[in-house]
């Protein structure tokens, strides 16, 4: 089973995908942790370019291409071999991040948006998405609180986030039975046992 974790910046996804990992690690079901952008050694140069605030700004095109460089050898070289060897992957953003920040948020068509994502993929979707939502007001305050270095997204301005955040949700209406949308206002333990409900109910045999 392949998971995806999604939603805007600071929405606490890194978080909770460390939590259902070490959950499922305690049910001894085989899992790998990843993320994109930068789950290969590859994916970390690129990771520097696309988010460095210092670095001169890729044109839109070229950011499409570089976040599709870096899924497309992570699907090659991490993703599928875990999932062949019968591992479950649990991944810190995929493809819904391209459509919801750069088609959504920079405004590119869908149609180049699917293009872009077809070539990195190979037709790869997540089995469950975990979309956690929340007001961009509140995330800026946890960024805030968290007080690492901002990066280029982050920095993007409301408006920006405030898009991508509908287009997150327009996302789980399009793909309504793999996203689900959980409610990320919440505690950090409110949201883990969400996840977890649903995680381990989609397993087989079940483990709830
Ligand atoms: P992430 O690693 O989740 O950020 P953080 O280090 O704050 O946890 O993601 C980095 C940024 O890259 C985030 O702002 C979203 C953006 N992004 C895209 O714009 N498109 C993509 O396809 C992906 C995977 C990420």
């Amino acid at each position: 089973m392949f998971i995806s974790f999604e939603g805007i910046d600071g929405c606490g996804k890194t978080t909770q995908a460390k939590r259902l990992v070490g959950a499922l690690r305690r049910a001894a079901v085989p899992v790998i942790h990843t993320y994109e952008p930068g789950g290969t050694r590859l994916g970390r140069h690129l990771r520097q370019v696309l988010l460095d605030t210092r670095e001169t700004a890729p044109t839109i095109r070229a950011e499409i291409l570089l976040f599709a460089a870096d899924r497309a050898e992570h699907v090659e070289t991490v993703i599928r071999p875990a999932l062949t060897a019968g591992q479950m992957v649990v991944c810190d953003r995929f493809a819904d991040s391209t459509r919801a920040y750069q088609g959504y948020g920079r405004q590119i068509s869908a149609e180049v948006i699917e293009q872009s994502l077809q070539l990195a993929t190979q037709g790869l979707e997540p089995d469950l998405t975990f979309l956690l939502d929340l007001p961009v007001e509140m995330a800026v305050q946890r960024l805030r609180q968290r007080g690492s270095p901002v990066h280029r997204f982050e920095a993007a301005g409301l408006e920006f986030h405030h898009r991508v955040r509908a287009g997150f949700l327009a996302l789980a209406e399009q793909y309504p039975t793999r996203i689900r949308v959980i409610d990320a206002t919440r505690s950090p333990n409110d949201v883990h046992t969400a996840i977890w409900q649903v995680a381990a109910a989609r397993l087989t045999p079940p483990l709830l």
